[in-house]
């Protein structure tokens, strides 16, 4: 019995000592909060301001797991995520029974079935849409939905090749983005788009204007079809954009005509269009050297 005793006696001691202990953590905790001011919160409400952080970083975890709908989440809600989880899987992505989007939302498109519907040769054939008539060589594009610019380096090299290679299946364009043509892109076989931007990679020469030598070399290039000329990023509205020199290692360097490990600057435009006689000059500049359709 005495024994059991002590052990009681022992684990009160070590109650009250936590307890005491807690007790001074609260006071020290209050004492920091109320004479830091780097922190309006924690100062106007001492010790309890701390939970703040915590409660907002957990209830991230917990809106996802436990409370967020299906479809609530952006920029991916859960449904997105899960066709795509199942997609790559080689899992069926057929769902029965109903959608799980709310219709009710004016604008949401609903397809109706025709009482009659065409048979499988009565679709209408989309016609090419002709791309710079007035050019050498225009482009005929099959689609009308393509894939917009993303830069390799911005995506990855298995993303870029996937693209170009389901390009190349859909028939559909891939445009390169402004970070210049990496051999990535030529995996599919699919048609380019050459993204201009305004730092100009990859058609550019050491001062970052456009060069007539490099311009040529890559619209030589069967799969590019056409050039495109970024005018602005407008992403960063007013700002440009920078390329941090850890991310610009040799090949980035290679491909983007920069040099290894130093900043790389995007202009907020392209120094020599001013307006738009400018903007139609290095159109015209761009289709004799390139030979090719510029939009
Ligand atoms: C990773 C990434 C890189 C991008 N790089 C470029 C680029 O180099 N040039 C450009 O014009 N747009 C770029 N964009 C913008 C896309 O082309 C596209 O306009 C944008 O993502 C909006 O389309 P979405 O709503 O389908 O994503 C990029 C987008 C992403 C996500």
């Amino acid at each position: 019995m005495g024994y059991v005793t002590q052990i009681l006696e022992v684990l009160a001691l070590v109650f009250v000592l936590l307890l005491g202990a807690a007790a001074l953590i609260v006071v020290l905790c209050y004492v920091i909060d109320r004479t830091q001011t780097g922190d309006a919160i924690r100062r106007n409400y001492p010790v309890i301001g701390r939970f703040r952080n915590l409660f907002t970083r957990l209830g991230e975890f917990f809106r996802q797991y436990f409370f967020a709908m299906d479809r609530e989440e952006m920029p991916f809600n859960r449904a997105q995520r899960d066709w795509v989880a199942h997609a790559t899987t080689g899992k069926d992505n057929t769902i029965a029974f109903g959608s799980t989007r709310n219709l009710g939302v004016p604008g949401t498109p609903i397809f109706v079935p025709a009482v009659f519907p065409p048979l499988d040769d009565q679709f209408a054939a989309t016609a090419p849409m002709e791309i710079g008539p007035g050019a050498a060589i225009p482009y005929k594009a099959r689609s009308i939905f393509n894939i917009s610019g993303m830069s390799y380096g911005a995506i990855s090299r298995p993303a870029v090749e996937a693209l170009s290679r389901g390009a190349a299946k859909a028939g559909i364009w891939l445009n390169t983005g402004e970070g210049g043509l990496s051999p990535y892109h030529l995996t599919g076989n699919c048609d380019i788009v050459y993204q201009i931007g305004t730092a100009k990679y990859g058609v550019r020469d050491a001062e970052g204007r456009l060069s007539d030598e490099r311009l040529r070399a890559v619209s030589d290039h069967p799969c590019v079809r056409m050039f495109e000329i970024k005018l602005a990023q407008g992403a960063k509205p007013g700002k440009g954009g920078i390329l941090p020199g850890a991310k610009v290692d040799a090949e980035v360097a290679r491909i983007r005509g920069i040099a290894v490990g130093q900043d790389s600057i995007s202009p907020n435009r392209h120094a020599e269009v001013d307006d738009f006689d400018d903007l139609l000059d290095m159109i015209c500049h761009i289709r004799e050297v390139g030979l090719g359709t510029v939009f």
